[in-house]
Formats: C-alpha cells, sequence, structure tokens
C-alpha cells in the first residue's frame, strides 16, 4: 500500500479536556508521521466551509457551533493507507458504537463531541489538507 496524507483534527472536546497529549501518542504509537500541525481557534466561515457537505443536515447549524467554540489542533498524517488507518484507530462517529481501545470510545462524549476527525476517502482528504495547509507547510519527516 502506498503512502497516503489524511487530515486529522482534535476538535474543541478533546483540547477542552487535555487530551491532545494523549491522542498524539496514540498518532505516533500508530506509525503515522505528523506533517502539518496547527492549533487555532475556527471562525465560522471556516468551519462552515470545511463541513460544507452537511449543510443541509439538521445537525449542520449546531455541529458548527461547537466546532467553533474553542481551539482545535488541526494535523496532516502520512503513513501507508493513512485515511483508513486514522478512521480505525478512531472509531465509529459515535462513541457508542465505537469498538473497545478507539479513540471515540476512550474520549468521546457524544456523536457530535466526538473529539477526533478524519478524512473519509482520498478525494476528501485533499480537499481538507487544502482548506487549511498550503502545500509547503506539508513536511516530509
Ligand atoms: P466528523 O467525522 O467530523 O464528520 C461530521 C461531524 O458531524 C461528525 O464527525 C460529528 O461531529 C457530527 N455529526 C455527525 N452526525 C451527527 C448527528 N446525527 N448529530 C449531530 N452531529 C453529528
Amino acid at each position: 500500500m502506498a503512502n497516503e496524507r489524511t487530515l486529522a483534527i482534535i476538535k474543541p472536546d478533546g483540547v477542552e479536556k487535555h487530551r491532545i497529549g494523549r491522542i498524539l501518542a496514540r498518532i505516533e504509537e500508530e506509525g503515522f508521521s505528523v506533517c502539518a500541525m496547527r492549533m487555532t481557534r475556527l471562525s465560522t466561515r471556516e468551519a462552515e466551509g470545511f463541513y460544507a457537505v452537511h449543510r443541509e443536515k439538521p445537525f449542520f447549524g449546531s455541529l458548527v457551533k461547537f466546532m467553533t467554540r474553542g481551539p482545535v489542533v488541526l494535523m496532516v498524517l502520512e503513513r501507508e493507507g493513512a485515511i483508513a488507518k486514522w478512521r480505525e484507530v478512531m472509531g465509529a462517529t459515535n462513541p457508542e458504537n465505537a469498538d473497545e481501545g478507539t479513540l471515540r470510545r476512550e474520549h468521546a462524549s457524544s456523536l457530535e463531541e466526538n473529539t477526533v476527525h478524519g478524512s473519509d476517502a482520498p478525494d476528501t482528504a485533499s480537499f481538507e489538507i487544502g482548506w487549511f495547509f498550503r502545500e509547503s507547510e506539508l513536511l516530509s519527516t
């Protein structure tokens, strides 16, 4: 399998609960390289654009409010099969359905406040990485 990049976010609930270190440790233990990382507070425009595919969903307004309520950690992760592997490490979107040992099972409190985000396919990964990072900010380690 080829090396691949995915966008990962530690969401406001993960930052508020002081889980950044534990999540980063897990990322490195699982063989990902961190190519880029920035802690920031998303503007409403950034969050709305990032989640534009969900614009028509009933939870869109609430999701944008949640994602902008405090700082997030944005990361680009790289390894073989990064997209699928990061989704496996995160677990199911709803922490109630997430397997034992996954980040969402361990840290998340609800379907919305699910602590971490990951791209779901190569085209979304490329859109999501480009939404937050310039090509020159992606460093191979
Ligand atoms: P994420 O993987 O970042 O992609 C979209 C986000 O919307 C998801 O994680 C959750 O935070 C949120 N989400 C998805 N479905 C629902 C839902 N039914 N109700 C509230 N929030 C949701």
